[in-house]
């Protein structure tokens, strides 16, 4: 997978790209990501990216020029057409924008798909709505709170992806355990020692009984989003027993 963040400030990038499972998965072919400085796509001396907002306010608006030459050139140079397990040849151009799409781990999965994507990092008061308009083909946001720049959601969006890809999860774990996978939250997990402080881990843990340890960590995950994000449920993936099981919880009757 190729992914492209175009940003004013690369450098960000360094630190998160650089550990854990993306660098791994970067390492192992699995994806490239390229950092591109939209500074570097201004064609005045004074490379100059941002102006006043027509029509007065606060702060300073993105131009559109070196964002539609940014993104033109990365389509220019695609080697490969771009054509997506989904059959679509069109390259997902994503602003990163407080006034996006909220993203959720359904939509990570949906961009893992892809091929490449182009990731643009808003900033400032804004972006030129022209490039919502002509240019983009999708706003996603990370949550309802207001960051400086799009640069650190587009890190959360880059690490939820690359997750997905196969193989970029070792001995971690499989993406189909995570939290929110299945609609659900993650069950409680436990390690050594068995006692900690005082504190023991659950005992049918330490049974043996592989069925009696999915059906308890079934629950576990079921009342835990109950209890946490209600919201959830509606949506979550649950067998006609687990529904009934979960109507009993919220009576109270578990
Ligand atoms: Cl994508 N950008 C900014 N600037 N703030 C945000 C966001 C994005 N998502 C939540 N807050």
């Amino acid at each position: 997978m190729h992914i492209h963040i175009l940003s004013l400030f690369p450098n960000m990038f360094n630190g998160p790209f650089g550990e854990s499972i993306v660098k791994r998965a970067i390492d192992r072919g699995l994806v490239e990501i390229a950092i591109h400085n939209i500074r570097d796509y201004t064609s005045d001396r004074h490379h100059v990216v941002d102006d006043y907002p027509y029509g007065g306010g606060q702060g300073m608006v993105l131009k559109p020029e070196p964002i539609f030459e940014a993104v033109e050139s990365i389509k220019g140079e695609g080697g490969e057409c771009g054509e997506s397990e989904k059959g679509e040849s069109e390259i997902p151009v994503i602003l990163l924008t407080p006034q996006g799409r909220l993203f959720h781990q359904r939509a990570a999965g949906e961009l893992a798909k892809y091929n490449e994507i182009i990731l643009i990092c808003g900033h400032y008061e804004g972006v030129d709505e022209r490039v919502r308009e002509h240019l983009v083909t999708d706003e996603i946001s990370i949550g309802d709170y207001v960051l400086s720049g799009g640069e650190l959601a587009a890190m959360v969006v880059v690490d939820a992806v690359v997750r997905q890809l196969p193989g970029a999860l070792g001995a971690e774990g499989a993406v189909s355990e995570d939290s929110h996978s299945s609609g659900l939250l993650e069950y409680p997990q436990y390690t050594r020692p068995q006692a900690f402080r005082g504190w023991e881990v659950p005992q049918v843990l330490l049974s043996g009984n592989h069925a009696e340890i999915a059906r308890w960590r079934r629950e576990q995950s079921i009342w835990r989003t109950l209890e946490r994000r209600p919201d959830l449920l509606g949506r979550a993936d649950l067998s006609p027993q687990e529904r009934r099981l979960l109507e009993k919880m919220k009576r109270g009757e578990d």
